[in-house]
């Protein structure tokens, strides 16, 4: 496995691989790995016959009083965890190599980005698409992998590369859940004991709405106030969002008919999590 700090030195060897015929598949990380994560790396290893992982921590996507800073680093481990994967390049650009003094082109996706996590977070995707377009510019991957852990990142990066025709192909992984079916993400390591037990109300409520559902109701109404109550009873918890939307447009949907997602971003204390169903 080789780690490369370097955009032109990083580009040199996929071209040379390219020549040979060999495809590529890519997994843009913050690293801080997991098995969400390495679930993706996981099926790039299956599907293309060289794995890139990217870790960084963008700064872009972050707000001014969010977690940039703070956001857990640990590359060291999370090299061990590639190599222990299979991967064949891991790409790891310092903030100047990918926003160079000057920079100024930014990608941005209307619409689809300003409700659910775009509303409290305005120029979150921004960032993300911002730097998800560099990455493919840099490593022109065949196949790059998102989870659907982050519902509307994956929606939004499909949206981009379809309106500007990139050569890419989106593959979208299902979510890698703990134990008690919190779901994984780097995030979670801010939790204190506490508040990890209150954060189990998040996939309470969604499979309450998945159970409501299947029982014949189909009023998202109905079904979003009762996991209003299931998360509303935890003492820490405060709602950002919880909707019920179309799965390509984000558009609210009334009455459930067809495939269907529900998704939700709440606070616990001051750490925000995010997690998603998908009714069909
Ligand atoms: P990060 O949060 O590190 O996540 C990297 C990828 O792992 C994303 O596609 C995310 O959806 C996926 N992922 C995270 N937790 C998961 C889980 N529990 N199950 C399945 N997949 C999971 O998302 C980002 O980084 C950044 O926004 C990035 C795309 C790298 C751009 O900076």
């Amino acid at each position: 496995m080789k780690v490369y700090r370097d955009i032109r030195l990083l580009r040199r060897e996929i071209g040379r691989l390219k020549r040979k015929g060999k495809t590529v598949g890519f997994v843009p990380t913050m690293g801080f790995l997991h098995e969400g994560h390495l679930s993706l790396v996981r099926r790039a290893r299956k599907d293309s016959d060289c794995v890139v992982v990217s870790i960084f921590v963008n700064p872009v996507q972050f707000g001014p009083n969010e977690d940039f800073k703070e956001y857990p680093r640990e590359l060291k481990k999370d090299l061990a965890l590639c190599k222990r994967c299979g991967v064949d390049m891991v790409f790891v650009p310092g903030v100047r190599s990918m926003y160079p003094e000057g920079f100024s082109t930014y990608l941005n996706v209307e619409g689809l980005t300003e409700g659910l996590c775009g509303a409290k977070r305005p120029r979150h995707f921004r960032g993300v698409t911002t730097v998800v377009a560099k990455l493919f510019n840099i490593v022109s991957p065949d196949i790059a992998y998102f989870g659907q852990k982050d519902a509307q990142q994956a929606i939004v990066i499909k949206r981009m590369v379809k309106d500007l025709a990139l050569p890419v192909k989106i593959k979208v992984m299902p979510i890698v859940r703990e134990k008690d079916d919190l779901a994984m993400s780097s995030r979670n390591t801010y939790l204190d004991r506490d508040s990890r037990k209150q954060a189990a109300s998040l996939h309470k409520s969604l499979k309450a709405a998945r159970e409501l559902y299947k029982k014949g109701e189909k009023d998202s109404k109905k079904i979003i106030s009762r996991m209003r109550n299931l998360i509303l009873a935890e003492k820490d918890a405060e709602i950002d969002y919880i909707v019920i939307v179309d799965p390509e447009t984000l558009m609210d949907v009334k009455k459930i008919s067809g495939k269907t997602l529900v998704a939700l971003a709440v606070r616990i204390g001051k750490t925000r999590l995010i997690d998603n169903v998908i009714l069909n």
